[in-house]
């Protein structure tokens, strides 16, 4: 997947430790699809080489305002022109100072401060802080933050931990993989801007005895890809999560639950405060009739337990059926094993919802790819096969439009 395929980059690095971490940096944008321009300042070359840093970009590096291999001898505005994206990490307390002045005296800070803000297409400033914790803190770092920000820039972290001089704190670099994800959501077209989206994922566990349970083969990768995606198109998300080991996505609001009867009272207080359910969860159809207070032990007679089932509540249908003011935009989702179609219609039907995402429940239960057929009442939309989260992206694209024109 190059979720920034066709993306230009200006990455800058100014002076610290943190300008390690720009290489691998440069790595996962370059993998990620992007063309990548490093510009350096000064500082940041007595920390990590040009050499290195053109290498990994596979472009060569800027470091001067005077550089003659520009023909008009104007890099700053060459520079950031094309850019979709300024990318400062490390973004050290001196640079962001700079920044806040609007100062220019070398050529990272100067194509900052030239890059168009308004006029055609604006290029988004993201800045990742790197700094001792003491030096972070003080109130002169936190007033040019606080300017920079208001200045439009986006600051990104900086996460608490261990620093390169010995003491924690906050003021570390965010990871690589995190800068990249940070900066790719960014350029998301914010489709759900101002939206609210409830999700639920995973399977659920119903318990038979304390150490026992039955629970289904869900991993609940899609639902996470749909909170994700939903997250970095500009929603406010919350997730209902079942028993699932996937860590959450950036910006979500996570619940997590074991039961089916769990994940029903941790939505239906939330339902009525979002616009959007989209309910991907697997949850068990029937649990043990009454759970046992202790294991289930054998007797040594060679007789096995008989349990007796009850039907779990329908999370999604009693969802949908909540009066017209507290009533979210309902999706559901449909694992079938055949009649994919007429199932997923049935089921449209049967839960009075007005959208059913279909898939072919055995083909992608803890797969990373997925096929999926959105089935409505206007007809049948087929979404072209790929990994979870594209096909998360493209489902949140189609969720959007849907519930701008649904009643
Ligand atoms: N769902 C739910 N609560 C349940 C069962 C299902 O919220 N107790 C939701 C699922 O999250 C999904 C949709 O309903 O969005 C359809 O789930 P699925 O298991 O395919 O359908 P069932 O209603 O269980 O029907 P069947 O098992 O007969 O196919």
């Amino acid at each position: 997947m190059r979720p920034l395929a066709g993306r230009h980059i200006v990455l800058g690095l100014s002076g610290g430790v943190a300008c390690f971490k720009a290489a691998e940096l440069t790595r996962e944008l370059v993998k990620a699809g992007a063309t990548v321009q490093v510009v350096m300042t000064e500082a940041a070359c007595q920390f990590i080489t040009p050499v290195t840093m053109q290498a990994l970009s596979n472009r060569a590096v800027y470091t001067s305002q005077w550089d003659a291999r520009e023909a008009n001898h104007m890099p700053h505005i060459n520079l950031t022109r094309g850019a979709d994206a300024i990318v400062i990490a490390p973004a050290s307390a001196d640079f962001i100072a700079k920044l806040a002045q609007g100062r220019a005296d070398e050529l990272l800070s100067l194509l900052c401060l030239a890059r168009p803000l308004t006029a055609g297409r604006p290029v988004p400033l993201l800045v990742a802080p790197a700094m001792n914790r003491e030096m972070w803190a003080h109130p002169a770092t936190q007033r040019n933050v606080a300017q920079i920000r208001a200045d439009g820039a986006t600051v990104l972290g900086p996460a608490a931990g261990d620093q390169a001089c010995g003491e924690v704190g906050d003021g570390r670099m965010l990871e690589a993989e995190e800068l990249r994800d940070e900066l790719i959501a960014h350029l998301r077209p914010k489709l759900l801007a101002g939206r609210s989206v409830l999700v639920t994922a995973g399977p659920t566990f119903e318990a038979i005895d304390p150490v026992r349970g039955i629970t289904n083969l869900s991993s609940g990768k899609m639902g996470f890809a749909i909170a994700r995606a939903a997250a970095e198109a500009g929603a406010r998300v919350t997730l209902v999560a079942g028993p699932v080991h996937l860590s959450t996505p950036r910006g979500v609001q996570r619940i997590d639950v074991k039961s089916a009867e769990q994940m029903l009272a941790a939505v239906l207080p939330q339902a009525p405060r979002h616009e959007i359910f989209v309910a991907t969860a697997a949850v068990a159809d029937w649990r043990p009739a009454a759970a046992a207070g202790q294991k289930i032990k054998k007797d040594g007679s060679g007789r096995v337990p008989v349990l007796e089932f009850v039907e779990n509540p329908d999370i999604l249908a009693t969802v949908a059926r909540l009066p017209a003011g507290e009533r979210p935009y309902c999706v559901g989702f449909a694992a079938e094993s055949h009649d994919i179609v007429r199932h997923a219609r049935e089921k449209l039907a049967r839960k009075g919802v007005p959208l059913i995402v279909a898939n072919d429940g055995p083909a992608t239960f803890g797969r990373d790819e997925n096929t999926l057929v959105l089935v409505d009442a206007a007809g049948e939309t087929a979404l072209p096969r790929g990994d979870k989260l594209a096909l998360a992206h493209a489902l949140v694209a189609e969720i959007a439009r849907r519930h701008r024109k649904a009643p």
